[in-house]
Formats: structure tokens, C-alpha cells, sequence
């Protein structure tokens, strides 16, 4: 018990915690002290229909343990009413987990507006809803911790879920964003991509993986993650679940550099091909290459050589 890392005092919004993942973070965080505001619209993993039921659930689990915890209902697009009630109930917010999440799997041939708008409007729009209502009172009490949710499809792309992998993609480019903006009020942001049994998972993969998938060997991680003794860790992206955590990077290969003029042509690249994704001495790149430097080093380069033989080797 000493040597737990506690919340005490602190609140804790976590949408979406009305099952899985949700319900374990919040249940974690609402054993640890810390106030809880568990916001689940209650509706089908397809975004369908809304009930009470997911989140009451959770805030009595949490309550017959002697925690503290409120429910919220509402969609996460309507981020400023689920920020509003921490704030009436606790008088804060110290911890945002943007988790809330549905699917519309669909191969891209027959997705429809409707399969892509309503993926975009829950994972993009309801992200940015509750972060942009929580960033005023980060900022002002210079503290804060957030917790984006991604995904291996969106990392990695993943066949039939074009509409999820591009949100939860924009996950990545969202938080880092905010670590930026963030850093001088203390407010540190990071991005997760889970794996974990779940009636999202339970389709797609068997049993005997998903009982080594718990949701609750994700929940650690975002512990450390979102705990006041973590004073630097932010804009990462770490991979969860199943008892392996890593962070992941990208990675900038070797490159060529041509000179710039009009010799600059599609055939002078396909002649430094290999130097383009040449990965042997990789550099790991948190922003965009030093342009001005590298214009500089390719105008003392000669002209580059004439041809277009393509040649992908
Ligand atoms: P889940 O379906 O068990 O939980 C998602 C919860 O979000 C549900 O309780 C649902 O009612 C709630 N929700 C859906 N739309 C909402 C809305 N508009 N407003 C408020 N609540 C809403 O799914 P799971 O697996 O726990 O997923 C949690 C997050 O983790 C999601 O963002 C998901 O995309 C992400 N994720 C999960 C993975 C996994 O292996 N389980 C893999 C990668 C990402």
C-alpha cells in the first residue's frame, strides 16, 4: 500500500467507462482515491441506441468499494457537459482518458458518409470536445494528464476499418499537438494503443487469447502515465496489452539529397532509390528534417543525372 501510486483528491474523467477498458480504468482509479466521473452514452459497439444502465453500473462498483464516482450520459461530442460534471461534483479535473470508442467495419468499397461520419464524430470530434472543455482548467491550476486512445489499425492500417484506422490515427497527431502546447502548464499528453479483450475484440480474436488480454494489464501503464510523479513523460505513443508495453517512434531513413534545380527529376530519384529507404542508420525523427540545412548542402551538389529508367528494385 505505501509504495501505490495514489490519486487521492484528484478527479478522474474517463468516457467510454461504462465497459471495457473504461470500466477498468475507472474502477482502478476509483480504488486508488481518486474521484471519478464515468461517462458512457450506453449504446451497441456499432454506435447504436443509449442507455443509463453502463455507467450506473460502474459507479456502484465503485461506490460499494468505497470510492467516489458520478455518472455522466452523454455522447463524448457533447465533451463540455461531461467536463462540467467533475466540475460540479468535484470542483476539478486532473485526468482526462479519452477512451470512448465504436467500430463500422466496412471494406472501403461499400463504406457509406454515414459508416465514416459517425466514426469521425465519436473518436475525433468527442476527443477534441471533452480535451478542448478540460484545457481551460488544466491550464489555469498548471496541471493536467491525458490519455488519447489509438489503435494498431490506425499505427498500422488494418483491412475494413479504413473509417476507425483514420481516427485513430489522428489520435497521434492530436496529442502530440496538445504535449506541445501543453508543456508549459504541466499538462502532459500521451497516446496509447491498446490491446485487450473486450466486446470490441470479442468477435475477432478466440477465448484463449482474449484471457490473456485482460483489460486490466493495460490499466498500469495508464496509471504511470497520468500520475503526478510522471513530470516528463509526454507525446509518446506506447503499445499495451497482454503484459507487453512499449513505446513506439518513427523512424527517418538515411535519404537522398539531390540537387535542387531542374534537374530534380522523377529519374534522378529512382537513381538514389535505395538512399531514399535505406533504414540501416535510421534517425529518429520528433520533427521535420532541417530543411534549411540540407537546401544549403544539395545547392553545392552538380546537377543531378538525366534519366527516367524506372528501376523499383
Ligand atoms: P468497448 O466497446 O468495450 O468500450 C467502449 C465504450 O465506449 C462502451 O462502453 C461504449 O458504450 C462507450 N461509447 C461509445 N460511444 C460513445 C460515445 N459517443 N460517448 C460516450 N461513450 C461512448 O471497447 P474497448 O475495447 O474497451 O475500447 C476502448 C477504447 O480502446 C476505444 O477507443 C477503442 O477504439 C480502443 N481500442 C481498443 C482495442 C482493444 O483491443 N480492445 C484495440 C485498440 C483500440
Amino acid at each position: 500500500m505505501g509504495d501505490q501510486l495514489r490519486f487521492d483528491g484528484q478527479t478522474v474523467v474517463v468516457t467510454g467507462a461504462g465497459g471495457g477498458l473504461g470500466k477498468a480504468y475507472a474502477t482502478f482509479f476509483g480504488s486508488r482515491g481518486a474521484n471519478i466521473v464515468v461517462n458512457d452514452l450506453g449504446g451497441s459497439f456499432k454506435g447504436e441506441g443509449k442507455s443509463t444502465k453502463a455507467a450506473d453500473v460502474v459507479v456502484d462498483e465503485i461506490k460499494s468499494k468505497g470510492g467516489k464516482a458520478v455518472a455522466n450520459y452523454d455522447s463524448v461530442e457533447n465533451g463540455d457537459a461531461i467536463i462540467e460534471t467533475a466540475i460540479k461534483n468535484f470542483g476539478r479535473i486532473d485526468v482526462l482518458i479519452n477512451n470512448a470508442g465504436i467500430l463500422r467495419d466496412v471494406s472501403f468499397k461499400n463504406m457509406t458518409d454515414a459508416d465514416w461520419d459517425l466514426i469521425m464524430k465519436v473518436h475525433v470530434k468527442g476527443a477534441y470536445k471533452c480535451a478542448r472543455a478540460a484545457w481551460p482548467h488544466f491550464r489555469k491550476q498548471k496541471y493536467g494528464r491525458l490519455i488519447s486512445t489509438a489503435s494498431a489499425a490506425g499505427l498500422f492500417g488494418s483491412f475494413g476499418q479504413c473509417n476507425y484506422s483514420a481516427a485513430k490515427l489522428s489520435q497521434v497527431g492530436f496529442t502530440e499537438t496538445l504535449a506541445k502546447e501543453g508543456a508549459k502548464y504541466n499538462i502532459l499528453c500521451n497516446t496509447i494503443a491498446p490491446i485487450a479483450a473486450s466486446r470490441m475484440t470479442s468477435t475477432v480474436m478466440p477465448p484463449d487469447v482474449l484471457e490473456n488480454l485482460k483489460p486490466d494489464w493495460v490499466v498500469p501503464l495508464v496509471a504511470v502515465l497520468a500520475h503526478s510523479s510522471n513530470t516528463s513523460e509526454t507525446g509518446g505513443i506506447f503499445e499495451v496489452g497482454g503484459g507487453h508495453v512499449a513505446k513506439l517512434r518513427w523512424e527517418r531513413a538515411k535519404g537522398a539529397l539531390l540537387r535542387a534545380d531542374d534537374s530534380l527529376t522523377p529519374g534522378a530519384i529512382l537513381s538514389k532509390w535505395e538512399n531514399v529507404r535505406d533504414f540501416s542508420q535510421p534517425e529518429h525523427a520528433s520533427g521535420v528534417a532541417d530543411f534549411l540545412d540540407l537546401l544549403e548542402q544539395a545547392q553545392k551538389l552538380p546537377r543531378n543525372p538525366p534519366g527516367e529508367k524506372i528501376d523499383f528494385k
